[in-house]
């Protein structure tokens, strides 16, 4: 099992390293745009010809594994048996589209519904956030310590713009307890600022391709993760997913009126 996490986090970062060269450079050329769910949900040539390209390389080194991805060339994948990929080919569209950074670029393999091991590159920075439980967490090939259980007061929150203007949960009740409120608009983005210290919470609606790398990683790093209703987290639905210190996430629900 040892043996196969290392295996998988090498293949991940190789892979992740090409993707984000080649987006690098995709980031300055003109894009084709199209619209999903409403206007404000982007898709563009980048985000299908990455997908089809990590795709085909997960098909090529694990041919036994399905794989759950956002732009439509994945697999149905109906039970989260044997080696399960879940990509992310650029997060943070949005931002891809106007600002040419903070976007990422994200991969979680699970084995029988057990988190095994994440990557993320922050695009523009050339960072891979790697690992899982068993091998450790990384920054490129520099080991990482979990990051403090900072409360509340202590720390910056993350919540997606949508749920904090629309007072969801009243959440900007957990907000102001912070020290402050950021929204960076990529949830592969913040998962490496939770996992190095720089804020302390995320809330946000979380299709199974935003969570599942960053998931593994903040497990991994001893922080909570729970859904709203206090259910457990289906890697096969959407949800809305709250992350964060230990402590930090017991305050949160505390704090939100989530019925
Ligand atoms: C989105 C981003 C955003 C989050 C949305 C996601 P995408 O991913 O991670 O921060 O709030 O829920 O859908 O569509 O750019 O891959
Ligand atoms: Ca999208
Ligand atoms: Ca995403
Ligand atoms: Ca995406």
């Amino acid at each position: 099992m040892r043996e196969d996490s290392k295996e998988i986090d090498a293949f991940l970062v190789s892979l992740l390293r090409t993707v984000g060269e080649s987006l690098r450079g995709d980031s300055i050329k003109k894009k084709s745009v199209g619209t999903k769910k409403n206007r404000n949900d982007l898709v563009t040539n980048f985000d299908k010809k990455t997908e089809k390209f990590i795709n085909s390389e997960i098909k090529k080194n694990y041919p036994q594994a399905t794989i759950v991805s956002e732009e439509g060339y994945g697999d149905k994948v109906q039970d989260m048996s044997g080696l399960v990929f879940f990509v992310d080919p650029i997060d943070g569209t949005m931002n891809f589209v106007k600002r040419r950074d903070d976007f990422a670029s994200m991969i979680g393999a699970y084995i029988d519904g057990k988190p095994l091991i994440g990557a993320i590159i922050n695009v523009m920075d050339n960072e891979i956030y790697h690992g899982g439980k068993e091998i450790g967490l990384f920054i490129n090939d520099k080991k990482i310590d979990n990051p403090k259980d900072l409360s509340l007061i202590e720390g910056l929150v993350d919540v997606s713009a949508p749920m904090a203007l629309a007072n969801k949960f009243n959440v900007q009740s957990v907000i102001k307890k912070s020290s402050g409120f950021r929204v960076y608009g990529s949830a592969g983005i913040i998962f490496g600022h939770l996992l190095t210290g720089k804020e302390v919470m995320y809330m946000s609606y979380l299709a199974p391709w935003d969570l599942a790398a960053g998931r593994v990683m903040c497990e991994a790093a001893g922080m909570s993760i729970v859904s709203i209703d206090d259910s457990p987290i289906n890697m096969l639905e959407s949800q809305v997913v709250i992350v964060g210190t230990q402590k930090v996430v017991s305050e949160a629900l505390k704090t939100l009126k989530t019925r």
